[in-house]
């Protein structure tokens, strides 16, 4: 696709901020894109919200839609479903395309592809339900240590995950995972402090640094609690701050990742840093991790949508 849209005619289109859908992430998404449609108005743009549970995409075009805000999480929406039906319709959209949104999305492809360019990540190990069996949870235990971490490799805001420290643990984490995906991503148990970082088009923003008295930072933790605490700037030395920023980027480039994102990382009991995944559309409320980021880096949640939304013309180039 090419375009003559310059940022200044941006304020001339029809912008349509996609929320809601009907992924497990259904509740914050409808957040996200109100927050979002509020910074976008609030800047100037002329933006029609969509929530598209049973909205036919078709619409886009007879609404005279020209450009899509995509603040959809999960499936259908931040997986590369949605970024493909707006290729196909030649609608530009913030973000990720296909195969980076479709790639970030799959954490154990996603861990894959970190392990084959050399970037660290935990060990881990995949069970199917086909080849689950009688042996299996002691099998992994054995390999990975005797503390796991069960993810869903589809999910997003710690839905289906679970903590394993013993054989029967594993085994009922990994049944209940089954209801959430095909494939269950078993992570070895990572002790150390956990990150997040922000990405905004080849700006790396200051890293976040989460603590919760949480067992680890589950659904509560991320947003119905208000016990987490944020550190931003960090705790970290300049040294150190840098080598997370250069790992953040260099996962969200692995990944194919494009526009902006979030990519969450955690220290080992060594202080290693290991790549948890990349978030291709995270959380866009105004408490939400990217905008306390782009905030400490001098960026208004208005100036944040606004430049999400003007880096749409980069990926459309
Ligand atoms: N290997 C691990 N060891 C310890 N905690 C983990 C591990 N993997 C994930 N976590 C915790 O679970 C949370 C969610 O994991 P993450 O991989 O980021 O998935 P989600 O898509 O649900 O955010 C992390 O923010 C972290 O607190
Ligand atoms: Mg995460």
């Amino acid at each position: 696709m090419s375009s003559i849209v310059t940022a200044e005619m941006l304020k001339q289109q029809k912008i349509a901020v996609l929320f809601g859908g009907d992924s497990a992430e259904r509740e914050v998404s409808l957040k996200s894109g109100a927050a979002i449609t509020n910074g976008l108005v609030k800047a100037g743009y002329n933006v029609t919200s969509i929530d598209t549970q049973g909205f036919n995409l078709a619409e886009l075009t007879t609404q005279g839609v020209d450009r899509v805000f995509i603040a959809l999480h999960g499936r259908g929406g931040e997986d590369g479903c949605i970024q493909g039906a707006l290729e196909y319709m030649n609608v530009p959209y913030t973000g990720s395309g296909v195969l980076g949104s479709a790639l970030s999305m799959d954490k154990v492809r996603s861990k894959q592809i970190f392990k084959a360019v050399g970037l660290p990540t935990a060990n881990f190990c995949v069970v199917s339900p086909e080849d689950y069996n009688a042996q299996t949870s002691a099998e992994v235990l054995a390999e990975l240590g005797n503390k796991v971490m069960v993810k869903p490799a589809k999910e997003g805001s710690s839905i289906g995950m679970a903590i394993a420290t013993s054989v029967a643990e594993l085994d009922s984490a990994l049944l209940h995972a089954f209801k959430y995906d095909k494939q269950i991503l078993v992570e070895a148990w990572l002790s150390g402090k956990e990150f997040t970082v922000a990405v905004l088009g080849d700006e790396v923003l200051p890293p976040i640094q989460m603590e919760t008295p949480h067992e680890f930072y589950d659904y509560q933790a991320k947003y119905q609690s208000n016990s987490t605490i944020y550190h931003c700037p960090c705790f970290l030395d300049d040294d150190r701050r840098a080598e997370l920023k250069n790992l953040a980027l260099r996962a969200f480039q692995a990944t194919g990742a494009q526009g902006w994102g979030r990519v969450d990382l955690m220290q080992d009991s060594d202080g290693k840093f290991n790549l948890l995944e990349v978030n291709t559309v995270p959380g866009m409320t105004e408490t939400s991790l990217v905008p306390k980021a782009a905030n400490v880096a001098g960026y208004s949640f208005e100036a944040l949508v606004e430049r999400i939304l003007t880096l749409s013309l980069v990926e459309e180039v």
